[in-house]
């Protein structure tokens, strides 16, 4: 029966580890449906939304095209989201604002919108964080603090409804992702920018939405990298300034 068939919708679809997770629940009989700005060729989907995540209005505009659509979602994944490389000091307001929007307050009204939907159908809803949720890394500050209160919403959210919230927080994967980052430096290349490819977070972020886990940092390494951050942060300020020519002041 078509009312078996669940739906999962994917923000930030069309590229990276949001196409990924797609291409995963359309492989497990999933009615799959992407948002992002761009619709491109060959989508796994059985529905795209053109939205840019950045506009309250049009994100308002969404969640309510999707319902009169008859769309009935039971899996929503807060996916979509930009990188910025840039000390402190180099990061403009205006950016500073745009990126917060589409990693910070996009997720979480959507989450709000679409959260009585979920309830009703015993639903899930994933935010893709990041490992820099968990750690200070120099030239990531406005990323990592957009992150790290998405993961914070997400933890508070799960103590107060019975909607499953999964946590993701990826390491380093290979999808393109610093290039279209907000940059005031070049990334430079360490061994973690060219380490794994988004299938295997897929197959995982799909597993633990069947399993309704808290929490998934992928690759299951990074928890060591982030131990040894919480433990001696000595040693990661001194790598991470090194990393990005930063000099050895203490
Ligand atoms: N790759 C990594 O190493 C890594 C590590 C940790 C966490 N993450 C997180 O994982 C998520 C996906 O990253 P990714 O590497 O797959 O990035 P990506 O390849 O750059 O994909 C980003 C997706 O978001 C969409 N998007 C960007 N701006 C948007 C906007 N204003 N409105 C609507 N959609 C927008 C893009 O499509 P359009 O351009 O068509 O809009 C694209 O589909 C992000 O939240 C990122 O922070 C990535």
């Amino acid at each position: 029966m078509a009312s078996e068939v669940k739906t999962v919708v994917v923000t930030g679809g069309s590229s990276g580890l949001g196409l990924a997770m797609a291409e995963r629940f359309r492989k497990g009989g999933w009615y799959v449906v992407i948002v992002s700005r761009k619709e491109r060729e060959n989508l796994p989907c059985d529905r795209f939304y053109s939205c840019d995540l950045t506009s309250v209005d049009d994100r308002r505009k969404l969640i309510k095209r999707m319902i009169d659509d008859g769309l009935n979602i039971n899996v929503w994944i807060n996916n979509a989201g930009i990188g910025v490389y840039a000390l402190c000091e180099e990061i403009s307001n205006a950016d500073l604002r745009n990126i917060m929007e589409l990693n910070y307050f996009a997720p979480v009204e959507l989450s709000m919108e679409i959260l009585p939907v979920l309830q009703k159908n015993n639903g899930s809803l994933v935010q893709i964080c990041s490992i820099a949720s968990l750690m200070p890394l120099c030239c990531m500050s406005a990323y990592s603090s957009g992150k790290s209160a998405l993961w914070m919403f997400n933890e508070s959210l799960r103590m107060e409804t019975d909607v499953h919230c999964l946590t993701v927080m990826p390491g380093r994967i290979d999808t393109g992702f610093s290039s279209r980052a907000v940059k005031k430096r070049e990334v430079p290349d360490t061994p973690g920018n060219r380490s794994t490819s988004p299938d295997g977070l897929a197959e995982k972020v799909f597993h633990a939405v069947l399993k309704r886990r808290k929490r998934l940092i992928y690759p299951f390494w990074y928890r060591y990298v982030v131990a040894v951050s919480r433990c001696f942060p000595g040693i990661t300020r001194k790598m991470s300034r090194k990393i990005w020519n930063l000099g050895d002041k203490n």
